[in-house]
């Protein structure tokens, strides 16, 4: 058979484990012949194909990014983009199409299985929201090293009595704030899911370097808003793929911090550090792991599903129950990082 394979979207540590699995999976054991799309849908659009075999993926297990590299592009949102994937995809003979991507690029893929083309999607997100799944690619990584950096700000927040604010990546779920700021011991946590009152941060602030300590950690997811109704209330502002501007809640948590505690406030935004370098091991198990079900599903003939962690086990779901919608985080954790405030 001839399997195609991209990567889309925003890149994390744990592509190339998938990429791997993919080749060594479906060349190895099937006699599968693995192409490449570089770049994600664009280069399907493009026809920018390379040939994935054994040699192309040597050493690259611990390694970050995607050796295909990706890119943010919706076929279906431009003029003939899904008539120039159908016709790429004919001429290069592929019979199936694994790809590997978080919600748009599975939205993306949803289109193109509508229109006939056979499907395997793997998720990947540090944001850890593509739903049916209990985790994707690169998630882990992003705790770890959002956890890390909390952990070396907490020493100098102590050392200068301040608060000191951590901007996280999730514009529209909370999963690294809460999980790393759980891990790293944070005092306030701020995701989307759970909309806050400036007043009672504040109150809550005064009371703390009142009565207990002389520094506070703040985590903050950069989609994390102010509810409705409460002072700093504002709507935000979305680019063309959902995105929120870096930085822009962390400062203006800064602002309304400071000029109403008068405590000295600094705000560190993490940005792409989260999403580079090497992936932790859970992460290049599960890209393994996700890239041989995958080759598995194809060869055992199914299409249009994901693969998913379901417990302890990687099973199918079918790819129209996933695309289009958003897993956020559950109440239960996020009470567990309002009770060990
Ligand atoms: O989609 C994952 C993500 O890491 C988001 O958390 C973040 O908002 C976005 O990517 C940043 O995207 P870009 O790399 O295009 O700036």
């Amino acid at each position: 058979m001839r399997v195609g394979l991209l990567t889309g979207g925003g890149d994390v540590p744990g592509l190339n484990a998938a990429i791997r699995a993919v080749v060594k999976r479906g060349e190895g054991e099937f006699g599968h012949s693995i192409v490449g799309f570089r770049n994600g849908w664009r280069g399907v659009v493009d026809g920018l194909s390379v040939p994935l075999s054994r040699q192309h993926i040597r050493n690259v297990l611990p390694l970050g990014g995607t050796l295909l590299g990706t890119a943010r592009f919706h076929p279906h949102s431009k003029d003939g983009g899904l008539d120039a994937v159908l016709s790429t995809l004919e001429a290069e003979r592929i019979e199936a199409l694994i790809c590997i991507g978080g919600d748009g690029t599975l939205h993306a893929a949803q289109k193109v299985a509508e229109a006939g083309v056979r499907i395997v999607a793997i998720p990947k997100t540090i944001d850890n929201d593509v739903w049916g799944t209990d985790a994707s690619i690169g998630f882990d990584t992003a705790v770890t090293i959002a956890t890390e950096a909390i952990d070396r700000i907490h020493t100098t927040a102590e050392s200068h009595d301040r608060v000191m604010i951590v901007e996280v990546m999730g514009r529209d779920a909370g999963w690294i704030a809460t999980t790393s700021g759980i891990a790293g011991g944070a005092e306030i946590v701020l995701a989307p899911e759970a909309p806050f009152d400036i007043d009672r941060i504040v109150k809550f602030l005064k009371h703390r370097h009142r009565a207990h300590a002389s520094f506070s950690i703040v985590v903050v997811a950069e989609g994390a808003v102010p509810a409705p109704g409460t002072a700093m209330h504002y709507e935000t502002q979305r680019g063309q793929f959902g995105e929120v501007v870096a930085g822009a809640i962390g400062e203006r948590l800064k602002a309304e911090i400071e000029s109403r505690t008068g405590f000295d406030t600094r705000v560190t935004v993490l940005g792409h550090v989260q999403r580079g370098g090497t992936p932790t091991a859970q992460d290049r198990i599960l890209g393994s792991r996700f890239g041989v079900a995958a080759i598995d599903a194809i060869t055992s003939g199914q299409s249009n599903v994901m693969t998913a962690l379901r417990g302890e086990r990687v099973e199918l779901v079918p790819l129209e129950e996933v695309a289009g919608k958003v897993k956020r985080v559950p109440d239960d954790l996020l009470a567990v990082a309002r009770a060990l405030a």
